[in-house]
């Protein structure tokens, strides 16, 4: 086995100016708003494997499950020799798309991309040992602005899953896409999971399960500010709100005060102030349809090769080529 390689662009210390710049701004703003990259500490991305295992938390499984039927036809179209995986993470669906990758001949390359370190470092090293040969690339960084940093030579594959576009308005979207399209050659594939507009009735409660574990993972970000930037919130006294926004096509978690309260933000020399009944957002998850979806791509500068769905419609995977 080749070992594997570790790019960081991203350091501890750039955590932290990260997040205390977004916690500056999105604490003084009305409404107070914080973005949903902050819930992933070591706890909240246990949080968020255990979401993937709830009964109706279906985006996952619907999502792997549908990749299980089609990789063979994605690795046919795509034939590519890189697969680059942002946001890789634990990386459960990635042996799906790098055995069908290999046996349709050309792969050499995996880059695996998060802003974890140890998530990366983990995720990497397995992969090696079960894929020898493969030479493994892991990139630490924020998939919204290190896209410079891929390696180039040979045909990749961008793979960005399990719906994670869907946390970015649609100007950001666009930005990103576009981003994403810059940075490959034509020819060159982007393979994106997205969540498809279903029944509220299925959606909110994919959000707001039974057992509550959506709301502690909601609550994370509080324990976050706690202690990467030396907060006193009690996140006990904060309430899980998630809704369907039908306007945007969006769930938007909130926090929400459940009493008058008052914290402070050492680190930030800031006190922040919430009313009884004040919300803060958390996190957008933004449900698409396909025509919405293959317009965007379109505008960003891909075609659209291919697109598949569960027998259900509740999620779509597309493969489209930069133009
Ligand atoms: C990891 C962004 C895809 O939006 O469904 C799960 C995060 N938030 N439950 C999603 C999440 C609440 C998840 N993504």
């Amino acid at each position: 086995m080749t070992e594997p390689t570790l790019e960081i662009h991203l350091t501890d210390d750039d955590l932290t100016a990260g997040l205390r710049s977004d916690a500056r701004l999105g604490l003084t703003s009305t409404p107070k708003t914080l973005p949903p990259k902050w819930f992933y500490d070591a706890r909240g991305s246990r949080l968020f494997e255990a979401i993937t295992e709830l009964p109706e938390y279906y985006p996952t499984r619907t999502e792997r499950a549908l990749l299980d039927d089609v990789v063979g036809e994605i690795a046919r179209i795509a034939q590519a020799e890189v697969l680059v995986e942002l946001g890789a993470g634990s990386a459960a669906k990635t042996r799906l798309l790098l055995n069908a990758l290999s046996a349709e001949g050309p792969l050499k390359t995996y880059v695996p991309q998060d802003v974890s370190v140890s998530a990366l470092r983990d995720a990497a090293a397995q992969v090696a040992a079960e894929f020898p040969g493969l030479a493994v690339h892991g990139v630490v960084s924020d998939f919204t602005d290190t896209l410079q940093n891929l390696p180039r030579g040979g045909r990749r594959m961008v793979a960005f899953l399990g719906g994670t576009i869907g946390n970015l308005i649609p100007s950001e979207r666009a930005e990103f896409l576009a981003g994403i399209q810059e940075v490959l050659e034509p020819g060159e594939q982007l393979l994106l999971g997205g969540g498809l507009v279903i029944d509220p009735s299925v959606l909110v409660p994919a959000y707001d399960d039974a057992a509550g574990v959506t709301a502690e993972f909601n609550r994370n970000v509080l324990y976050v500010l706690n202690s990467r930037l030396r907060a006193d919130f009690d996140p006990e006294l904060f309430r899980h709100v998630a809704l369907w926004d039908p306007d945007n096509e969006w769930i938007e978690m909130r926090l929400e005060a459940t009493r008058e309260l008052t914290a402070t933000v050492a680190d930030l020399d800031l006190t922040v102030h919430f009313d009884e009944g004040e919300q803060m957002r958390t996190e957008i998850s933004a449900k698409f349809r396909i025509e919405g979806l293959t317009a965007e791509l379109d505008t960003a500068g891909f075609g659209v090769e291919h697109v598949w769905t569960d027998p259900q419609s509740r999620f779509a995977l597309v493969l489209a080529e930069r133009r």
